[in-house]
């Protein structure tokens, strides 16, 4: 009965995945105007793994999906929703994820995407306890393959950006136990909808021969410097919020696990929260910035290393376009199983 349920939901395991091929700086400064020495300072990033020719976002989301459906010993069938958080879907239609519910064999299913940018994971995570507080057992996926979404000539952009993907399956909290959501914090401000994206190939800027024979039907719009300031200021904001809807003290949280877009947006959020920055997990060196993957990703990293232990409180934050960005709080009940192909 809806009255003897437990409110709340949990993440109960979680799986990520990323490709296998690993483009360094120095690859890169083969054949950009770059350095290692560049973008190592800028940004922390010394490689990022690149998915293989027959590597897409549905392929990549799977892989996530059954190493964290494993971890749990969870059957695809008993999934009532597939969530795929992306900005660089499978195709334009249908969604990413129905490949990936049949992928799965998720077959009682319903299939969405989300394109929420960079934050997209984290707003996610909030729809997603929604419908598992009513009883739905949901499973999230974020997902970027940029490599095949990006303009490779532009240095202000080709450096930074890398592919994978990272699971959660989320339940009710009457029916398992895990990481569990106490608190999500999300914000879009559309003013600044065209300060970052991906314009080009929509309904506003349609793919044409011109554009294609430009070499810039891939470019990625962004105003790096004004993005970082909003970044470092929104990003500090969800933290603040997410934490005071879930009645938690900053100084009572154990790991900060942030988007991974920048190392020194991370320390600059940690330095503005006054948060010591060995609180902050930071895999951003390895990956580079994958998108609405970033936070999976890094979340199992954390509990593979053996980081994250009983208690413990969790935040995690983000920034990307839209504006958007969110923050969530999670209370370590049990650390969670999870599953990882990564490096
Ligand atoms: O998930 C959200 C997605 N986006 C972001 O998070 C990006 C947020 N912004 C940033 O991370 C930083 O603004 C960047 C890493 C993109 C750039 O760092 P910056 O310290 O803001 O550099 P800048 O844009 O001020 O550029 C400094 C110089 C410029 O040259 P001049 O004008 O000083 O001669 C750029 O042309 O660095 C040049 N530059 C590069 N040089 C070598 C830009 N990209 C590169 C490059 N290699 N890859």
């Amino acid at each position: 009965m809806e009255s003897d349920r437990r409110a709340g939901a949990v993440i109960a395991a979680m799986g990520a995945y990323v490709p296998k091929q690993v483009v360094d700086n120095n690859a890169l400064a083969r054949t950009l105007d770059t350095s290692d020495e560049w973008i190592y300072a800028r940004t922390g990033i010394r490689r990022r793994h690149v998915a293989g020719p027959e590597e897409t976002t549905a392929t990549v989301s799977q892989r996530a999906a059954e190493e964290c459906l494993r971890a749990a010993g969870f059957p695809a069938a008993d999934l009532r929703w597939v969530l795929v958080s992306t900005d660089t879907p499978e195709m334009w239609n249908p969604a990413s994820a129905c490949f990936v519910q049949a992928g799965i064999g998720a077959t009682q299913a319903v299939a969405l995407d989300v394109t929420g940018g960079c934050s997209g994971f984290v707003a996610s995570l909030g729809m997603a306890r929604a419908l598992a507080e009513r009883g739905d057992p949901v499973l999230l996926i974020g997902c970027e393959v940029l490599s095949k979404a990006m303009d490779w000539s532009d240095r202000s952009t080709a450096v930074l950006f890398g592919d994978g993907a990272g699971a959660v399956l989320v339940l009710p909290a009457d029916a398992a136990r895990g990481l569990a959501i106490e608190a999500v914090y999300a914000r879009t401000d559309g003013r600044d909808a065209d300060i970052l994206g991906k314009p080009y190939g929509g309904t506003r800027n349609p793919i044409t021969p011109e554009l294609v024979a430009g070499g810039h039907h891939h470019r990625i719009v962004m105003n790096g410097q004004y993005v970082f300031k909003h970044a470092v200021l929104r990003m500090a904001e969800a933290a603040e919020e997410a934490l005071r809807i879930a009645g938690v003290g900053l100084e009572a949280v154990d790991w900060v696990i942030p988007h991974q877009a920048n190392q020194r947006i991370m320390d600059a959020v940690a330095d503005r929260l006054h948060v010591p920055r060995e609180k902050v997990f930071s895999n951003v060196e390895e990956y580079a910035n994958t998108g609405s993957a970033s936070i999976g990703i890094a979340l199992v990293e954390a509990i593979q290393q053996g980081l994250i232990r009983p208690g413990h409180n969790l935040l995690t934050v983000a920034f990307g376009s839209g504006f958007s960005w969110a923050g969530a709080v999670l209370r370590t009940e049990v650390v969670v199983p999870v599953g990882a192909d990564l490096v």
